[in-house]
């Protein structure tokens, strides 16, 4: 007999939910409850271009930041040929806000590739392309052309760790939580499968405070029976984010900016940027800190402003001055700016 078959719940039968009763129900509600997203289509086939693009904007980025960028990037490079065509800074600058800047270096780069070898057909051959990881090559596979692949990113962690009460902290419940929700990956809608949990996880089964009494899986759940679904997925206890220290000198003539590029390595690499210090373990004092200013001249504290990278929470102190810039730069405004630098050229502005 089919194990399947052998785990088919009996009429009282409190047993975990069949893989078939748990695919309809929640098929059914994204047929009703699923979210109009700019990249989606509830008829065909998606084009590959814009679920690529989506997926690259939405790794560790919201719904609500991505739609914007979305929509102007495909405004302004309809396809795969006009996005390898455009000029990188152009890419880079349009990026700007979006933080995690190696996506927009890798986008570019692997639209330069797919305008050379043409668009992958493959989960296998996506992964070939800069900035495409497993999570991403499946979404992509799954959603744009139907293919049976197990598609777990953290909305969906949450989601099956709650479902199957999954005891096992992550990260290292991973494997299990990925394994648990291969299990319900059928060849029948897999696009649809792939989004309908990424739906549930981001307006239903929510981290916090989850909707429960809207939920279609709630009578299947270990966790709303354990009566606190918001304690699962169990997480092993996290080291404290380091902080960082640096200053950022501003220089402005008639409402633009001296800005510089930061170099292709390492963090914001090839964005534009205000002129700044390393950013380092200890805080700098003002002599310091001057001594790394891009020229000398009447350096004036503009206050100091707080960001959170991944890695790190970060301090930096705004100087400005308007003064001769260095060679090295050019007169810009914000719009090109990550966000950590839009806030420095703010501080900068408030008490003028
Ligand atoms: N998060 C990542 N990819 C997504 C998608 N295609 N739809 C909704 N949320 C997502």
């Amino acid at each position: 007999m089919p194990a399947l078959a052998q785990k088919r719940p009996r009429p009282g039968d409190k047993g975990p939910a069949t893989r078939d009763k748990l695919r309809k129900s929640l098929l059914k509600w994204y047929d009703r409850e699923g979210r109009d997203l700019p990249w989606r289509l509830r008829q065909g086939r998606p084009d590959p271009y814009r679920v690529w693009l989506s997926e690259i904007m939405l790794q560790q980025t919201t719904v609500a930041a991505v739609a914007p960028y979305f929509t102007r990037f495909l405004e302004r490079w309809p396809d795969v040929g006009a996005l390898a065509a455009a000029p990188r800074d152009d890419v880079l600058g349009a990026w700007a806000g979006l933080g995690y800047y190696s996506r927009a270096r890798n986008l570019h780069a692997a639209a330069q590739k797919m305008a050379v070898n043409g668009v992958p057909q493959s989960e296998a051959a996506w992964r070939e392309l800069p900035g495409v990881g497993p999570y991403t090559a499946a979404a992509i596979a799954a959603i744009s052309f139907d293919g049976a692949t197990n598609v777990v990113d953290g909305n969906v962690e949450r989601v099956i760790a709650r479902l199957r009460a999954v005891d096992t902290p992550l990260p290292h419940a991973k494997r299990e939580l990925r394994a648990l929700a291969g299990e319900l990956v059928t060849v029948d809608r897999p696009g649809d499968w792939a989004q309908a949990l990424m739906d549930l996880g981001a307006t239903v089964c929510t981290p916090r405070s989850p909707r429960c009494e809207t939920c279609p899986w709630a009578n299947d759940c270990a966790a709303y029976a354990s009566g606190a679904p918001e304690t699962y997925p169990r997480r092993a206890a996290k080291a404290e984010r380091p902080r960082r220290y640096g200053a950022v000198f501003r220089i402005e003539r008639d409402g633009e900016l001296w800005l510089v590029r930061r170099p292709d390595k390492g963090l914001l690499g090839g964005m534009a940027a205000l002129p700044t210090t390393e950013w380092r373990d200890k805080k700098w004092t003002r002599a310091e800190a001057l001594k790394h200013a891009p020229v000398a001249g009447a350096w004036k504290k503009a206050g100091a402003v707080e960001h959170v990278f991944t890695h790190f929470a970060l301090t930096l102190d705004v100087y400005k001055a308007e003064i001769a810039p260095p060679n090295d730069g050019w007169w810009g405004d914000v719009s090109a700016l990550p966000t950590v630098f839009k806030k420095a050229a703010k501080a900068g502005e408030k008490r003028s």
